[in-house]
């Protein structure tokens, strides 16, 4: 490199942030839409699994609430086959950038669930089932348990539009996660896979060292695709007596805490399966987060602890996006899947 002439002005270190790449496109003019798998998706958001319940926002809701319904697909609450009463309390707390529950998966079982879709018949989007248990057998349970009710009511709302399979559940044997191992989460994803021609999207836990084996299993065993992150286990002292806050002791952290490792996972997995739709999730909070994971390679992102600030904040981040899409010059969603991965 040659040395700068004197009295040249130094050239300052290119950043990347601010410099667009293409010209900026009007915002009227980005195509938000995206296809996960099979399912054609509106835009990329769905919310996360346990974190905006539909049922409780329409009931609370003055005006229509469905006409305005802000995700692209509805993912509710992990549901197991039998009722679960969940962790003792208290399960949750705010972190210093983040949040940490242990809901313990509470949910009134596969049949009561079922039973309370009907106040869903006005959801457009359709339905990602998140399906939790502690063997294989339960995980098929809960989704013929789904077919069934689905069977014969073709067109009827709420669609089912697939699965998601929340396997950061503790199995039966020494409470490991069953996500933690490839061959127990094959397992779980041979299971449903006997059960629904539905897209199946494995859930799966960062609480891993490599989370490619465990993604190398699902895939093999038939996911259609790949949901990452859950959430990290982490413990919170209460300052007082120092002793664990939570009365699960442990939890798991989500968050902005989580957003940078989230998104390294996310890319991981990504350069690995090229091919493979992914929904990425892990502290997204505004349309920039969003953005992050979509050029790390996630077709779909999830928004989770975001949605307890109110009910407005995945609108705002939808709105962002496509304003940070337009600057960049992105025409689409799409245009920008995967730019974080070119060299990797
Ligand atoms: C209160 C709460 C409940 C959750 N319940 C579930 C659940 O039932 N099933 C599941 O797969 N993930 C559950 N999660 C994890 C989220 O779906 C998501 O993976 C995680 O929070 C990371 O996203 P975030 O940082 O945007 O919150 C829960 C998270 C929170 C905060």
């Amino acid at each position: 490199m040659s040395a700068a002439a004197p009295g040249a002005r130094p050239v300052p270190a290119p950043d990347p942030a601010e410099r667009p790449a293409l010209p900026a496109v009007p915002e009227a003019e980005v195509d938000l839409g995206v296809r996960l798998g099979p399912l054609e998706l509106e835009h990329p958001l769905v919310d996360a699994s346990g974190t905006f319940d539909a049922v409780e926002y329409a009931r609370r809701s003055r005006g229509d609430f469905f006409a305005a319904f802000p995700y692209a697909a509805y993912v509710p609450k992990t549901v197991t086959v039998e009722p679960r009463a969940g962790n003792p309390p208290p399960r949750v707390t705010e972190t210093a950038a983040g949040m940490i529950n242990a809901i313990g998966l509470a949910n009134p079982g596969v049949e009561a669930w079922l039973g309370s879709l009907s106040e869903l018949g006005a959801l457009r989007q359709p339905m990602i089932v998140s399906v939790g248990g502690n063997a294989p057998e339960h995980y098929a349970a809960v989704v013929r348990a789904v077919e069934a009710w689905a069977a014969g009511r073709a067109g009827a709302r709420p669609a089912v539009g697939g699965y998601e399979l929340n396997v950061s559940c503790p199995n039966l044997s020494g409470g490991r996660l069953i996500g933690a191992e490839p061959a127990a989460t094959a397992e779980v994803v041979a299971a449903v896979r006997a059960e629904t021609g539905r897209p199946v999207f494995t859930k799966l836990t960062p609480n891993v060292t490599d989370v490619l084996p465990v993604a190398a299993a699902a895939l093999g065993a038939g996911s259609t695709g790949l949901a990452l992150v859950n959430t990290f286990k982490a413990l919170v002292l209460e300052p007082k007596s120092l002793r664990p806050f939570l009365g699960n002791r442990t939890g798991g952290l989500c968050g902005p805490a989580i957003k940078p490792i989230a998104l390294r996972m996310v890319a991981e997995v990504a350069a690995a399966f090229p091919a493979v739709p992914l929904v990425g999730m892990g502290g997204v909070v505004c349309g920039l987060d969003a953005l992050e994971f979509i050029a790390c390679g996630a077709t779909a992102v999830a928004v989770g602890a975001a949605n307890f600030r109110g009910v407005e904040a995945p609108r705002r981040i939808l709105d962002e996006l496509r304003r940070e899409l337009a600057v960049r010059g992105f025409g689409g969603a799409n245009e920008a899947r995967g730019v974080a991965l070119a060299g990797a």
